[in-house]
């Protein structure tokens, strides 16, 4: 995100995509795509690429990470070599440690934790194919996947970012905007309490822009939502 290039992301309120500051890229999901996991789902967001497969609640193991009184979400975020332009080196890294950490903390907020003590639910998030926005299209996944697998949830974790490219605010930013914009803000929310699950901020926006691109964002989750939740009536097992 470095705001510095000289190149014009958005001319006359159109952008590179063709799309409208206030357009998502076109967002398809399915639900119950693989045999081998208890609910999965494959999400498509622009040209992001996301599979997403939950197993649990299982006993959790090492033991000593066994809370008693709670089962312990954990997301895996990954992203495939050939997810990106340049071959991503495969395993962890400081980057996906970070995005599982606050996707494990959002779904926890969700997730009827209280109905399994000593339990793992594991989340893994595939990021197959990047252009920006990975981490809303993962937890976006990942919510449904829960859902998939019948874990008791309290409702679904819907998720959209919106930054700043130029001089305007815009909804669901793709790679050249996240890269040569001037912010980017990712939001995940409970659609039903409207409670704030996930907010981070890369770049800078004064106050005004950021309250509007909190709400181009919340406005992005609930689209996000209504998708999510047709994925979820339309599921054939
Ligand atoms: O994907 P998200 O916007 O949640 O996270 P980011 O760290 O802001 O990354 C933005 C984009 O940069 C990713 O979606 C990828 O398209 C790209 N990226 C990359 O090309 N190589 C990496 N090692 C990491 C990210």
């Amino acid at each position: 995100m470095s705001g510095k290039s000289d190149m014009k992301l958005i001319d006359g309120g159109v952008r590179l995509d063709g799309r409208k500051p206030d357009e998502l890229r076109e967002i398809r999901m399915k639900v119950g795509v693989l045999d081998n996991a208890q609910g999965s789902a494959y999400l498509e967001w622009g040209n992001n690429k996301v599979l997403a497969g939950v197993y649990g609640p299982r006993e959790m193991h090492p033991k000593r990470l066994q809370n008693p009184t709670e089962a312990t979400v954990r997301v895996t975020y990954n992203m495939a070599p050939f997810s990106v332009d340049d071959r991503k080196r495969p395993g962890p890294d400081r980057r996906s440690v970070e995005i599982s950490k606050i996707c494990s903390e959002a779904l926890t907020s969700v997730v009827q934790t209280h109905m399994y003590p000593n339990a793992a639910i594991d989340v893994f998030v595939e990021i197959l194919q990047a252009d920006a926005g990975t981490r809303c299209a993962g937890l976006t996944a990942a919510s449904i996947a829960l859902a998939d697998a019948g874990i008791p949830m309290k409702d679904l974790v819907a998720s959209c970012a919106a930054g700043k490219i130029g001089e305007e605010v815009v909804v669901d930013l793709m790679k050249e905007e996240d890269n040569y914009g001037e912010a980017d803000v990712p939001l995940a929310i409970v659609p039903r309490t409207g409670d704030v699950v996930l907010l981070q901020m890369d770049g800078k926006l004064s106050e005004e822009e950021f309250n509007k691109a909190f709400d181009l964002a919340y406005e992005g989750c609930m689209k996000v939502y209504e998708i999510q939740k047709k994925a979820l009536s339309e599921v054939q097992k």
